[in-house]
């Protein structure tokens, strides 16, 4: 069973949805926890939860896109532990709309939190996390980050934080700090739990289902451990086939080459 004890994690958008399975398998498997969100009620009360389960655990509250935000989580760390071994940039937020629709404000914000976010906590992590000894970094992108999804804001940060992923991964090997990048298909949480495309998205799916924010976890936590000592600068897919071939997937189901 994987194990991080004597670790110390960080989750941005750790509150709740995937964030939250993320702190709580990782304090399970022995990590020390900083749970770091704009979620300030949600943080709180999901920390104190995982310590009075016996696990260590401290809200921090982080605004992604504020560098003086991102001062105060590490200073934390540092305090806390003085070290940080692992850190997910989870953070995201999605904005439906088509590049007719899609206003200035609305397109630049998508890129401050989900792709500036990343670069920001890469940026204010790598000075402690080189003094622990190195550490792994994973970015939370998408199956939106390879393909045309209809939320263009959205994709495009998806894709560029696989872009980012590489870049931060050549430049930190040297430093002894591995970045991937983990690129979920639907998963129901706060993001999308009202949105119309749940039905059709699931539909088409291989799998003809959702992941579980847990199944999610399951992947960041083997690339935040030292099971991975040997993966760096990639990105990997956890989407029940989506990205592998659901649309010739419905195209041999429709003309009765698979029969579902
Ligand atoms: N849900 C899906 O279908 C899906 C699919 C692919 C990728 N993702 C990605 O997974 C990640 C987690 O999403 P989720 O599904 O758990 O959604 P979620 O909305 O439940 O969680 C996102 C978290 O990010 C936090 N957040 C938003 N803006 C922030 C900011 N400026 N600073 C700090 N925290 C901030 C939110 O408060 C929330 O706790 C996101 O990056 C999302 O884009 C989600």
């Amino acid at each position: 069973m994987t194990n991080l004890s004597g670790k110390l994690a960080l989750v941005t958008g750790g509150a709740r949805g995937q964030g939250e399975a993320e702190a709580r398998l990782f304090a399970a498997r022995g990590a020390a926890v900083i749970i770091a969100d704009v979620l300030v009620d949600e943080g709180r009360a999901l920390a104190q939860t995982l310590e009075q389960d016996g696990f260590e655990a401290r809200f921090a509250y982080l605004d992604v896109t504020d560098p003086q935000s991102w001062e105060g989580v590490v200073a934390l760390a540092k305090e806390w532990k003085n070290r940080l071994d692992i850190l997910v940039n989870n953070a995201g937020i999605i904005n439906r709309s088509t590049v007719a629709d899609t206003g200035l404000a609305a397109w630049e914000r998508v890129l401050k939190v989900n792709l500036t976010g990343a670069f920001l906590g890469i940026q204010s992590a790598t000075a402690l996390m080189a003094d622990s000894g190195g550490g792994s970094i994973v970015n939370i992108s998408s199956n939106s980050g390879y393909s045309g999804h209809y939320d263009p804001a959205y994709t495009a940060s998806k894709w560029g934080l696989r872009g980012l992923t590489r870049s931060a991964a050549m430049e930190l090997v040297s430093k002894n700090i591995r970045v991937n990048a983990v690129c979920p298909g639907l998963v129901v949480t706060g993001l999308n739990a009202s949105s119309p495309h749940l039905k059709p998205m699931i539909d088409l799916t291989p799998m003809k289902r959702s992941g579980k924010p847990e199944e999610i976890a399951e992947l960041v936590l083997f690339l935040a451990s030292d099971a991975s000592g040997f993966i760096t600068g990639e990105d990997f897919v956890i989407d029940g086939g989506f990205t592998a071939g659901a649309a010739y997937r419905r195209v041999a189901a429709d003309t009765g080459i698979y029969r579902d």
